[in-house]
């Protein structure tokens, strides 16, 4: 800590990311190391998108191009909005940031959930904006009301992950469209559909189906989960465009470097790929549930990429645990502590994890 950063700033603490596999092997000299900590797919990104980093001219020594044409008329294209209604971000976290310093003022007031992405937090605490926190129904599920309660003359964000993370719970179709509908006209929603490929409950609908229904709304993508680009940090918004406008006037210039503009509209276009592989993970969600339950845990319904496992000791400990046995999963902060979060990974990996589950848990009763 120093004397230099702001009052306002020290109220904050640092995101925790996921654990690297690397840092782990260095810590405990561990070889086989299985991560399901950050929500990635693990089955990797289009073969298409690896075919146009190589054959692509990359020109690593001029700057990308700084308005991302080829990547935001792709989008464009894809959602059927005009690419003026497309802002680029570095990975949609820096979006959520650009938002919070855009569109509020300090002293105006945010909404979000909790437990959800802390992002939310961190980017309302940094423009110094109230904001309330709205306490998931027992812990894991969205109610709309209570977001609408929390609601005063001040507020002029409401942020929703959509399937949320880290419960994995959403708003049903019905519940999103009598929120889009409910808010001030002057509240900006954010929708952060960050999982949504991932989401295949009946009543699920992405908001990019209800874009009729509100003109502030703003929707958040990104190609570091389903895609499995998480590497080249490529994030969008979608949204109307007065609202992209003014956040290119804040928007670091060059914010999405040339590998991932060019390897994202190749993803884009693999639209076979990317059904594929969700496939593949939904089928492996399907399996790990199964087989959780299967050794008497509970487990949080998940319409993302990973599952809340409740577990009979301090998640922390568990986490603890399971490092070291080689496996990285995620402990949760308040009020999830009995609670982990794992990715679903491979057949192998998540078989890995529920031994190495199983092993922990077991110790722990002896
Ligand atoms: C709900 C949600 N939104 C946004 C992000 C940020 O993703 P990225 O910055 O990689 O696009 C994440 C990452 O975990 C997330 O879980």
């Amino acid at each position: 800590m120093s004397d230099l950063a702001a009052p306002h700033i020290l109220a904050l603490t640092a995101y925790e990311p996921g654990k690297p596999e690397d840092e782990l092997r260095r810590e405990l000299g561990l070889d086989d190391i299985v991560k399901l900590a950050s929500n990635e797919n693990p089955y990797g990104p289009s073969p298409k998108a690896i075919e146009a980093l190589r054959t692509a001219d990359l020109q690593l020594e001029r700057y990308p191009d700084p308005r991302g044409y080829a990547l935001r008329e792709a989008l464009a294209a894809h959602h059927e909005v005009r690419p003026e209604q497309v802002c680029l971000g570095n990975g949609s976290n820096e979006l959520i940031d650009l938002i919070c310093r855009v569109v509020a003022s300090r002293g105006e007031h945010a909404v979000f959930g909790h437990p959800s992405f802390p992002c939310y937090r961190i980017g309302s605490v940094a423009q110094e904006l109230r904001f309330t926190a709205v306490p998931l129904r027992d812990d894991l599920n969205w109610n709309v009301d209570d977001l609408l309660d929390a609601v005063t003359p001040d507020t002029k964000l409401v942020f929703v992950s959509n399937p949320n993370n880290p419960t994995g719970s959403y708003i049903a179709r019905r519940e999103l469209e009598r929120l889009l509908h409910s808010l001030p006209e002057r509240v900006l929603a954010v929708i952060d559909e960050a999982y949504v490929e991932y989401a295949d409950a009946r009543d699920f609908a992405p908001a990019t189906d209800l874009r009729d229904m509100r003109e502030r709304l703003a929707i958040l993508r990104t190609f570091s989960k389903a895609y499995a680009l998480a590497a080249l940090r490529v994030g969008y918004l979608l949204g109307p465009r007065g609202l992209v406008f003014d956040l290119n006037r804040l928007r670091a210039p060059f914010n999405v470097g040339t590998l991932g503009q060019v390897a994202a509209t190749a993803a884009l276009g693999d639209q076979a790929h990317l059904r594929a592989s969700v496939e593949a993970t939904l089928h492996d969600r399907r399996a790990l549930v199964e087989a959780l339950e299967g050794a008497g845990l509970r487990v949080a319904p998940s319409q993302a990429n990973f599952i809340l496992v409740e577990v009979p000791k301090p998640g922390r400990a568990v986490y603890e645990d399971l490092l070291r046995h080689g496996v990285i999963v995620r402990a949760m902060g308040p009020p999830l502590q009995s609670w982990i979060r794992v990715t679903v990974g491979r057949p192998a990996e998540n078989e890995r994890f529920l031994q190495a589950l199983v092993h922990v848990l077991r110790e722990a009763r002896v």
